[in-house]
């Protein structure tokens, strides 16, 4: 069986009151790392479109290439809790299409449970894939897929009426089945609030501290995009500055025949 920490350990973390951590990676290579670093779940997600594949946004994103991405952090641990993310286009159309998806997820993928975007529209699919066995990560506030609808990356939840609406979606999200809820971009006392009325955990990103645990992209949190510095995100280090010198002085020893030297050589 599976060393994996599951979806009853991070109900059980979130009603302890011990914060969940969770990051975004993709690849065998961090995932091992992360593992190193002691994070509770990794989630596979399609902010892969813009940090891997080099897209404005995540819209472009398709099952395969997540279900890719899936196999590969699955391979490079043992021990986190595994998501993956359903991507644009591949559970809006309709129930079936996305339990269909969700399945291929799980199975290809080698994922534990699945994260869509959404709330009460999605409380049929949810309530569909988890009588199916398969668990849901729900996903409100600033969803990255809606950024055309909502006309750019903007805090969500701010007017009464919009809070509202979202605590309604996150109950309906929680009665569906869901097992957790990430919580993106919106206010820390309405992120406070939710977290407190629901019994599922709650993860946010940009939503403060009132959260059952944090998510971050790895790439962000290490630093490695110096362009990307939203208000939300705290840099752990500046990968992009220590990558840029690494790969110099390489560049410069292969340029003056430093490297490789009698030891590097067989
Ligand atoms: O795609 C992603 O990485 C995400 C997290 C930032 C929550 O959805």
């Amino acid at each position: 069986m599976s060393k994996r920490k599951s979806t009853c350990t991070l109900r059980r973390m979130g009603q302890d009151g011990e914060k969940i951590v969770m990051v975004t990676c993709y690849d065998a290579t961090f995932a091992h790392l992360v593992e190193e670093a002691g994070v509770d779940a990794i989630l596979v997600g399609d902010s892969l479109g813009m940090v891997i594949q080099g897209h404005e946004h995540t819209l472009p994103v398709t099952l395969d290439d997540v279900i890719y991405h899936c196999r590969a952090v699955a391979r490079g641990c043992s021990r986190p809790h595994l998501v993956g993310d359903l991507p644009f286009g591949s559970y809006q159309t309709t129930v079936d299409d996305a339990l269909r998806s969700a399945t291929r997820l799980m199975k290809e993928g080698a994922v534990q449970a699945v994260k869509l975007e959404g709330g009460e529209p999605f409380a049929e699919a949810v309530h569909r894939m988890t009588t199916a066995g398969i668990p849901v990560m729900g996903h409100l506030g600033l969803t990255p897929q809606s950024v055309h609808q909502f006309g750019g990356y903007k805090i969500q939840g701010r007017t009464p009426s919009a809070a509202e609406r979202l605590k309604h979606d996150a109950r309906c999200l929680q009665e569906a089945g869901a097992y957790a809820v990430v919580l993106e971009g919106i206010p820390a006392p309405l992120a406070a609030e939710v977290t407190a009325e629901l019994s599922i955990p709650t993860i946010g990103i940009g939503a403060g501290i009132g959260c059952s645990g944090q998510v971050l992209v790895l790439y962000d949190l290490l630093g490695l995009n110096d362009a990307f510095n939203p208000k939300f995100l705290k840099k752990f280090d500046n990968l992009h500055q220590r990558v840029v010198e690494a790969v110099g002085n390489y560049a410069r020893e292969v340029r003056t025949s430093d490297f490789p030297t009698a030891r590097h050589s067989h």
